[in-house]
């Protein structure tokens, strides 16, 4: 599905030229759910917005089931991200002044389709996700487990076909955490194809595959190798 060839980024600010991505390559086949660690300011946010259409690569080339994106324009990324794409974030940017259906509702709305429809389109989708309960209740209202929920029905109302999520649990609590990671894994298991960005080996070990995002490349890590922290339960 998605094939990044020698891949290059850099960002200029007032001090400095800083090289993020340094001839990276990175494969993900359609069906795949796989992880990319690293530590903080390695690339990962660059690398998902790169993939995303977001961020365009200085060097190398971006291709998407074989379509060369890194040539794509402005008008081209955008349409290619709504129709092929949802994001989910770790700090799920919700609309407060929206309740929820019509927060997942956005996406289908922003793509001019009948409010009606987008409306119930959105209600099936929260049912579908077993959150209907939700449905027209207000934003800030939700837990941190809930909002995530939403920000994934948001994320997935246009059927994309990828999904990219940047430290999708990170400001969720254990069983949040859990709740989110087994309805990614069945979302993965009906189809969809994840890259998740994790700082979190919890997270990266219920993925197929491990990426280790360093010195601007993407090494594979061997799965069940990551030493996991130990739990109050666990006996040393
Ligand atoms: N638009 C930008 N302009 C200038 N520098 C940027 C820009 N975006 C990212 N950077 C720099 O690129 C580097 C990589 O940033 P990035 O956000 O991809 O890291 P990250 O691996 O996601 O880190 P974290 O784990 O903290 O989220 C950082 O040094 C950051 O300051
Ligand atoms: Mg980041």
């Amino acid at each position: 599905m998605i094939q990044l060839n020698n891949v290059c980024k850099a960002f200029t600010n007032k001090k400095q030229r800083i090289k993020v991505l340094d001839c990276l390559n990175l494969q993900v086949n359609t069906g795949e759910m796989i992880a990319i660690m690293g530590r903080s300011g390695a690339g990962k946010s660059t690398l998902l917005n790169i993939m995303a259409g977001l961020e365009h690569v200085d060097e190398g080339q971006y291709f998407f089931h074989d379509e060369a994106l890194s040539s794509k324009g402005r008008e081209a990324l955008a349409t290619f991200r709504r129709e092929k794409i949802g994001f989910i974030m770790q700090h799920y940017p919700l609309i407060d002044t929206k309740n929820v259906t019509e927060n997942v509702a956005l996406p289908l709305l922003y793509g001019k389709h009948p409010k009606k429809d987008a409306m119930s389109q959105a209600k099936k989708m929260l049912a579908n996700l077993d959150i209907g309960y939700l449905e027209d209740q207000s934003i800030e209202t939700l837990s941190g487990g809930e909002a995530q929920r939403v920000a994934i029905a948001r994320a997935l109302i246009q059927d994309p076909e990828l999904i990219l999520a940047d430290e999708p649990t990170g400001s969720l609590d254990e069983e949040a955490e859990k709740d989110i990671l087994d309805l990614c894994v069945h979302l993965n298991r009906a189809g969809k194809t994840f890259i998740i960005v994790t700082h979190d080996s919890v997270v990266a070990e219920r993925c197929h595959k491990i990426y280790k995002l360093e010195d601007g490349r993407c090494l594979e890590s061997p799965t069940g190798l990551i030493k996991k922290p130990l739990k109050s339960d666990d006996t040393c």
